[in-house]
């Protein structure tokens, strides 16, 4: 073996080892949210979900590897955190929407802040024109946004989910305008199969759609 090959085949081994250093010096995507989920733990509002119910989101995701997610509510982008996160896993993306623009941007930071931003089409809107515009289709669906339209929301959303698919409302167990309307909606509805998680400090209602 010539000098010259010796030489160009370790220069090129101490620049794959050197890659290799390098690739192991960045922290994977997991330990990056991890951490910011736990540094801002106790950063995150009334308005945000708990941690429990952002695992339950995520759970729900991978277990049936859904991949065309719907948020209506971001705030400041906890649950969105979860749901991205869990796409990050499915190979999904999530369109999330917010009437709100400083939590709407404090949302964007966040999410480039952790890694999962290209995982998410922010849309700064009024949920209750732009869910009718969307033309999906959807597999999992998180309304967290006004009760009021919970019902309406709903009724818009589920023609445009796929069979198997999952609606989500958070707060359900809080006695609110819209929240009854809403139950009575989902509960009675021929093509979903809802169960209620009141567990919860504020409960969660998960609705599957059947198999036509
Ligand atoms: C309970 S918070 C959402 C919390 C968020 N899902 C989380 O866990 O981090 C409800 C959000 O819905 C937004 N909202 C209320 N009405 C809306 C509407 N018509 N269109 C879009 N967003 C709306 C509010 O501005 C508020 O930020």
């Amino acid at each position: 073996m010539s000098i010259k090959k010796i030489r160009i085949e370790w220069v090129l081994l101490v620049l794959l080892y050197s890659m290799i250093q390098v690739a192991s010096a960045q922290p994977s995507l997991d330990d990056r949210v991890q951490s910011f989920l736990e540094k801002h733990q106790s950063e995150w509002n009334d308005w945000n979900i708990p941690m429990r119910d952002g695992q339950l989101l995520y759970d729900l995701i991978i277990e049936h590897n859904y991949t065309q997610a719907l948020e209506i509510g971001t705030s400041t982008g906890h649950s969105t955190i979860w749901i991205a996160w869990a796409l990050s896993k499915t190979g999904g993306k999530l369109v999330t929407i917010e009437i709100d623009k400083e939590r709407h941007e404090q949302a964007v930071e966040n999410l480039k802040k952790v890694g999962l931003d290209r995982f998410v089409d922010f849309r700064l809107a009024d949920a209750h024109q732009l869910v009718k515009e969307l033309k999906g289709p959807f597999d999992f669906v998180f309304s967290d946004a006004d009760k009021s339209w919970y019902k309406q929301y709903f009724l818009d959303i589920a023609p445009k989910m796929e069979p198997g698919g999952c609606f989500t409302a958070h707060n359900i167990g809080m006695r609110m305008s819209g929240i009854r309307e809403f139950l009575d909606t989902v509960s009675n509805h021929p093509e979903f199969e809802t169960t209620i998680e009141t567990d919860r400090s504020t409960g969660i209602s998960i609705s599957y759609k059947q198999p036509k």
